[in-house]
């Protein structure tokens, strides 16, 4: 993923969004090997149109990420693609929003799968590919966090379910940093982006935050681990 190092290997979920503008930026650096993952690999046109252009090493993989079996057979494929390389980012980008969201109304299956994307997909996923991860020398783990995860930084009532569920990718990344102090693990909130879920009001466009996110996360250090960045590179509190 660095431009400075060679072959870096990284897997996100990239159909549309953010996932797909950090495919379009890794995939312009021949030194950058790139493992896309998306839901719906037929569907997936935007980025399977990036794969003739790219400069580097690019793959698309399919991923359900709500999927436990799905997440187990793509670390085949991963590590086919890789060999003997290890992998030196893992980038959970994959993200929902709940249809109904309201503190005192909530619907019950919505909160469950916003759970299940938002948290336990991220937490997965890292248990399936901590071998790969382990055989890399960068071995980061960024989980796509929000503002809206912050308790610190006081969001009103709007948006509980989400809310609750980046609270708590927080403190997975939290648990995460301090149970494996050999690997460095973020979150990061990616600003209020122009994409399906920030909505055409939003403040930046997709390749404004990719750039950002991709300044901080190339030159994270092991002293970053545990820490909830924003695009900018601010620390925010948890
Ligand atoms: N945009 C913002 O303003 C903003 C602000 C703060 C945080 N974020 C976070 O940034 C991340 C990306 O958001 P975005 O704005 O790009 O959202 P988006 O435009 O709604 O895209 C969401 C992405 O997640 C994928 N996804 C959802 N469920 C999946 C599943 N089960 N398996 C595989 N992929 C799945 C979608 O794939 P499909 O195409 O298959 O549905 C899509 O690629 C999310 O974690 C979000 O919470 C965004």
């Amino acid at each position: 993923m660095a431009p400075t190092r060679e072959a870096d290997p990284h897997v996100s979920r990239t159909s549309r969004g953010l996932g797909l503008e950090l495919v379009r930026q890794l995939a312009r650096s021949p030194t950058n090997r790139v493992i896309a993952a998306c839901r719906n690999s037929d569907r997936a046109t935007a980025l399977h149109s990036l794969t003739s252009g790219a400069k580097g090493d690019l793959h698309v993989l399919e991923l359900d990420v709500g999927d436990p079996a799905s997440i187990r057979d793509s670390v085949k494929t991963v590590e086919h693609i890789l060999g003997d390389s290890g992998l030196d980012y893992l980038y959970n980008n994959a993200g929902v929003n709940a249809k109904i969201d309201d503190a005192f109304g909530l619907d019950c299956g919505d909160f469950m799968k916003a759970l299940e994307i938002n948290v336990a997909a991220p937490a997965l996923l890292a248990q399936a590919y901590l071998p790969l991860i382990e055989k890399s020398q960068r071995k980061v783990i960024v989980n796509v966090s929000s503002r809206y995860g912050s308790v610190s930084l006081d969001r009103g009532p709007t948006w509980p379910v989400y809310s609750i569920t980046k609270s708590a990718l927080n403190m997975l990344t939290y648990k995460q940093a301090k149970a494996r102090p050999d690997l460095i693990v973020i979150s990061l909130a990616p600003g209020w982006v122009k994409t399906d879920m920030g909505g055409p009001n939003a403040a930046l466009e997709p390749h404004q935050s990719v750039e950002d996110q991709l300044r901080i996360v190339t030159g994270l250090t092991p002293q970053d681990s545990g820490k909830f960045f924003n695009h900018t590179g601010e620390v925010y509190p948890y």
